[in-house]
């Protein structure tokens, strides 16, 4: 069976569209077009597979049809060239098994501890503000914990010089102009690219190995194991430190605004934390309605809220052909708001994963397959620790402001907003 193709206008495809409010124009297209179609984004052509079905077939790839270097590439590839992502089968196994030892449980324990007094330092600053911009604060939060945590860098200039770099090399991964000319978003990216490699490359040089800190644990595997060049580990921690801080900023950013609109569910949350450690792992765990609150904020919103693959020999997939060489793409955030799946999934309600026992088919966060995202435990004890911290020191967060965010390609607030705690 050949899937329907959506017609677009040439060159921009359905880019802009897409970049304005992704999960309007995909749930548009497929009330006509069913859950298979192929539409355009960034000058390609993509068919896109929103059954959980196909979604778990594209994740699990058994039979190794699937490229997650070439789907990603079109997008995030020029400036995040060989992250683990942009690594596929056997070199990819070989660089995840690298990198694996730095997400051990014993390793998570020790990073939850090392970025207590950043994250206390940020609850100081909004008690003596007593109102903060979300998204704003929460963004520079994450990425200080995330540079702090990797790298044990705590001068604030370099920080900010450091995220300005990563605001920037992440631009190209939606821009429609995909060549470097002067001024574009590319050009720009791909100079951002070169100085945070080179910032990196410098550490490596540098690094002190009795430092407790990620970067510290992967140059050790490095040099008992491996032997990567400094460049190639520079390569692996930007591509790590993406992956860790813009998902984590959405979860928190959407989280806190839902806390701040309902009292009722701050009181549960604030409960629960009461009987928990804030930095021990195996309690952080227990937290079920910590969970059930990250649990929802990356359902309504996914950090990733699509995946691309690149179909290396002529395959099928749910009953459509999928020849090789082109690109197909799973998409989490249509089926995560998808109403044959989710009762009122327009509604954020983190009781619906309240019991724990209860799977969900149509539930894809953190992808799965050899991608499997490998910082999920790490991800959710970093958000539990931040949000029991916030509901421990303040008796009430507020806000009277809606939050509206545009869902991809990572989700991000419209207009950022004001919270005020007392
Ligand atoms: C709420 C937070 C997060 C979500 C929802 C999330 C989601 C994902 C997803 C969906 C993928 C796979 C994408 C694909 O296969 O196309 C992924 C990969 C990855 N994530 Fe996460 N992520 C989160 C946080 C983190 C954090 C905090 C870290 C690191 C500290 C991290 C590190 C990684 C890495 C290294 C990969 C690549 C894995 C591989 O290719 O083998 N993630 N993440």
């Amino acid at each position: 069976m050949k899937a329907p193709v959506v017609g677009s206008p040439p060159v921009v495809g359905h880019s802009i569209q897409f970049n304005y409010d992704a999960l309007a124009l995909i749930q548009r297209l497929q009330e006509s077009k069913g859950d298979v179609f192929q539409l355009n984004i960034l000058n390609e052509d993509v068919l896109l597979f929103l059954t959980p079905s196909a979604t778990k077939q594209i994740f699990l790839d058994p039979d190794d049809n699937f490229s997650s270097k070439h789907g990603w590439e079109f997008s995030i590839g020029p400036t995040f060239e060989n992250g683990l992502m942009l690594r596929d089968f056997d070199d990819h196994k070989y660089h995840r098994s690298l990198l694996q030892n730095s997400f051990r449980r014993d390793a998570l324990d020790k990073y939850i501890h090392i970025i207590q007094p950043r994250i206390d330092s940020w609850i100081e600053e909004v008690k003596q503000k007593r109102e903060f911009y979300l998204y704003k604060s929460i963004k520079q939060l994450m990425f200080n914990v995330a540079v702090e945590l990797f790298f044990d860098e705590v001068d604030d200039t370099k920080l900010n010089h450091l995220n300005q770099l990563f605001i920037n090399s992440i631009k190209p991964a939606t821009t429609i102009v995909r060549s470097p000319y002067p001024m574009t978003r590319m050009k720009k990216g791909l100079k951002a690219r070169v100085e945070l490699l080179e910032y990196f490359q410098e550490k490596s040089d540098k690094i002190d190995l009795s430092k407790e800190t990620l970067f510290a644990d992967l140059v050790k595997t490095n040099n008992e194991e491996a032997g990567l060049t400094n460049f190639e580990i520079a390569e692996h921690m930007i591509f790590l430190l993406l992956a860790a801080h813009d998902t984590t900023t959405s979860t928190l950013t959407s989280s806190i605004h839902f806390l701040a609109g309902d009292e009722k569910y701050q009181n549960k949350v604030k409960t629960e934390s009461s009987t928990l450690s804030k930095t021990d792992i195996s309690d952080l765990k227990n937290g079920i309605i910590g969970e059930a609150l990250f649990n929802e904020a990356i359902r309504k919103y996914p950090p990733v809220p699509f995946s691309p693959r690149w179909v290396v020999r002529d395959a099928e997939l749910d009953g459509y052909e999928i020849p090789k060489n082109t690109y197909i793409a799973a998409g989490p955030l249509v089926l995560h708001n998808d109403e044959r799946y989710w009762e009122d999934p327009l509604a954020f309600n983190p009781e619906r994963f309240e019991d724990p026992t209860i799977t969900h088919e149509a539930y894809f966060p953190f992808a799965g397959g050899a991608h499997t995202c490998l910082g999920k435990f790490f991800a959710s004890y970093l958000f539990k620790n931040v949000i029991y911290k916030l509901v421990d020191n303040f008796q009430v967060i507020s806000t009277n402001e809606e939050l509206k965010i545009n869902p991809a390609p990572i989700p991000n607030p419209r207009k950022d907003v004001k919270i005020q705690v007392s």
